[in-house]
């Protein structure tokens, strides 16, 4: 049996009826961009999610642009991150022209490292972290960072792409939060039918800021107070996510039960060099990712064969952000300061991610497992 790495289509066919209700609805009365289901999105994420405002726009990497410019971080400011994430959120630091500091990742929780990031301060002040939750889940240190950024007066802004339903001590990560992006990618745990994102916050200025830097700068049709950015959210993609909401807790249940499947096979795994990585037991976790790392074994030779037998596989990131051209140019003029980080290559070299998604089989899971196994016995080791 072939298992895909995601399976987008089965947990939607339930959905499918009244999200082309909706969009008959959009055709009828030509609601495109930023009509009733946009606003109504919105209040439906607020009540969801607990969080105090939210601030729709076109994408995930916009939303941390646009909180960037929003909190006035440009040139000459250093932005701390981790040497291992999406690269967006990188870009985002480089788009508004900030020197982007990479940070070394922790061993075990996979985040960016507290002490790592403690002493980029030291050698030379931060004036804000980008800091993602990866993975499925987020730093076991999450308060000390937020703690430690509010005394040193650091801003920070978390990356929480991946982080629908993930709750730290108990509380939702977006809700602990002063500003927070989150990504509606269609491969996200919620996911839309085309590209969308948005920013959480606290701060109400700061929502309305955002609010018009995401419109042009707008304050009426033709008169602006910023130089902004087209950065809206289709009422299509606000339907549909409106009623993937509706279905979130369900999806969250299944992603998790699946990763509980893959901790139970490896937990009777006799071989040392397979770990599986779950969330820090002060955080519970969305199943965003099935993260095993291997050693000693050519990983990129264990993926192929995998995909050979009809598993799809993915590694999630098999290159530093460090490591990609881009920085090292950014490197050499002075925009990008990136000290040794042993870690962050170790983890790329080394990392490999088995289906997992809303709606697998355990059927699924065990196929996915077996593959796994036969093809760590034939994979050659570490080149
Ligand atoms: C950690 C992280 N940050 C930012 C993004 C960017 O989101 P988008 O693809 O919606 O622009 C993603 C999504 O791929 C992500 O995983």
């Amino acid at each position: 049996m072939a298992v895909p790495f995601i399976d987008l289509k089965t947990p939607l066919l339930p959905l499918q009826e009244a999200v082309l209700a909706d969009w008959a609805s959009c055709l009828a009365n030509t609601s495109f961009v930023g009509g009733p289901y946009v606003r109504k999105f919105e209040t439906d994420f607020i009540r969801h999610t607990g969080i105090s405002h939210f601030v729709s726009c076109a994408n995930g990497t916009d939303a941390l642009t646009l909180s960037l410019v929003a909190l006035g971080l440009g040139p000459g400011h250093r932005i701390a991150l981790p040497d291992v994430t999406f690269w967006a959120t990188y870009e985002a630091i480089r788009h508004v022209g900030a020197t982007a500091v990479l940070v070394d990742i922790n061993a075990d929780d996979l985040q960016l490292d507290f002490a790592a990031l403690q002493q980029a301060h030291t050698d030379e002040p931060l004036h804000a972290v980008l800091l993602p939750h990866l993975y499925g889940w987020c730093s076991s240190e999450l308060s000390a960072i937020r703690t430690w950024c509010e005394n040193e007066q650091i801003m920070l802004i978390e990356d929480a792409a991946q982080a629908f339903g993930i709750s730290f001590n108990n509380t939702p990560v977006l809700q602990g939060a002063e500003v927070a992006t989150i990504s509606f990618y269609p491969a996200k745990v919620i996911g839309g039918c085309m590209d969308g994102g948005g920013i959480c916050t606290r701060n109400q200025e700061l929502a309305d800021k955002l609010r018009r830097l995401a419109n042009h700068g707008r304050t009426a049709h033709y008169a602006y107070s910023e130089t902004g950015f087209n950065s809206r959210m289709g009422d299509l993609q606000a339907s549909f996510l409106s009623h993937l909401l509706n279905i979130s807790e369900s999806l969250l249940q299944s992603r998790v039960q699946g990763l509980q499947w893959y901790a139970e096979l490896h937990a009777s795994l006799a071989d040392s060099r397979v770990r599986l990585h779950i969330p820090p037991g002060n955080c519970m976790g969305n199943g965003y990712l099935a993260v095993f790392t291997v050693q000693d074994v050519d990983i990129e030779e264990l993926a192929a064969q995998m995909r050979e037998h009809g598993i799809g596989v993915a590694r999630t990131y098999p290159m530093t952000i460090s490591a990609q051209p881009p920085v090292l140019q950014d490197m050499q003029a002075g925009t990008a300061v990136a000290p040794y980080m042993p870690q962050a290559a170790a983890f790329c070299n080394s990392v490999i991610n088995l289906p997992l998604f809303a709606g697998i089989t355990r059927d699924q899971v065990i196929e996915s497992w077996q593959a796994f196994t036969a093809a760590l016995k034939q994979a050659g080791t570490t080149p």
